[in-house]
């Protein structure tokens, strides 16, 4: 009998440990984030370290990592190598404005449908206030040079919809793009219409060229990235955004969202060669 005993006390101190383990390993929920895209993911220049971090989508995030009763840990990087993160299994997953393509629904575990405002309801093409309005079918950019997030679904829809004669130049932020639309080293830029809005609102010398993509409804939802086969966490991820569904959070966090992208301290990150943030 007592040799029965202390071996169930034995099985017992090894399961608790493999428990303790287990639960040391999963304090920390890791999410790559792309803070160029304003109002989903930016900086707030004003604050710093994990605090500068701001948008929609780190708003979920910290909501995701609170329901999990895990430490939210975002780690910043290009929108291209967000995608490569997840791949590898270097983060649990990326939120970080994604739409819903063929290739990612290949290649990652997608999760569910969230809303996400207005954001990404209309795809258009913003260049400089002169050009304002100017061209407004596809035809229109013969010629031109037109930039767009490397990896990402605008750059799908210029390759897809603008003529065979346009150059399509690509940046891996958004960032820079905008830059290079200032300086006159490309002519217009492709954006999602609620990030557009944020970028006009911090520069005046831009405008909508009125052309605007041809999108699917779906395109209008975003989803979040997890690696493939990761069917476990992408199932928990899911039961949390029903639940920030079924509790009207979204709305007022994308008005929330979108204030912050107003003010003045409101910026985007730039990236070096390796995707990572640049000092
Ligand atoms: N929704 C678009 C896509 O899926 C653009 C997302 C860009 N996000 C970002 N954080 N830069 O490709």
């Amino acid at each position: 009998m007592k040799k029965i005993i202390a071996l169930l006390l034995a099985v017992l101190l090894v399961m608790c440990c493999f428990a303790g383990c287990a639960k040391k390993q999963a304090a920390t929920l890791t999410v790559a984030i792309s803070p160029d895209f304003a109002p989903m993911e930016f900086v707030d220049t004003s604050k710093s370290g994990q605090d500068q971090y701001v948008g929609f989508d780190v708003t979920l995030a910290k909501y995701i990592a609170k329901e999990m009763g895990r430490t939210l840990v975002i780690k910043p990087m290009s929108f291209d190598a967000c995608q490569a993160a997840v791949q590898t299994g270097n983060v649990d997953m990326s939120i970080s404005g994604f739409s819903v393509t063929a290739e990612r629904a290949e290649n990652y575990n997608l999760s569910d449908y969230y809303y996400a405002g207005d954001n990404e309801t209309e795809q258009a093409i913003i260049t400089i206030k002169e050009n304002e309005g100017k061209w407004t079918k596809a035809e229109d950019f013969a010629g031109k040079t037109v930039g767009a997030q490397t990896a990402s679904l605008q750059m799908n829809l210029c390759n897809e919809q603008l003529p065979d004669s346009v150059n399509i130049k690509e940046f891996s932020d958004i960032g820079t793009a905008v830059e290079a639309l200032r300086n006159g080293n490309i002519d217009a830029l492709a954006v999602a219409k609620g990030n557009g809005d944020a970028i006009l609102a911090n520069n005046d010398a831009l405008a909508f060229t009125g052309f605007e993509f041809e999108v699917s409804e779906e395109a209008e939802n975003n989803v979040i990235l997890l690696k493939k086969g990761n069917d476990e966490l992408t199932k928990q991820v899911n039961e949390i955004l029903a639940k920030a569904l079924a509790a009207g959070l979204y709305g007022p966090w994308y008005e929330e969202a979108k204030k912050l992208a107003g003010i003045e301290t409101a910026a985007e990150v730039g990236y070096d060669d390796q995707g990572q943030v640049a000092n």
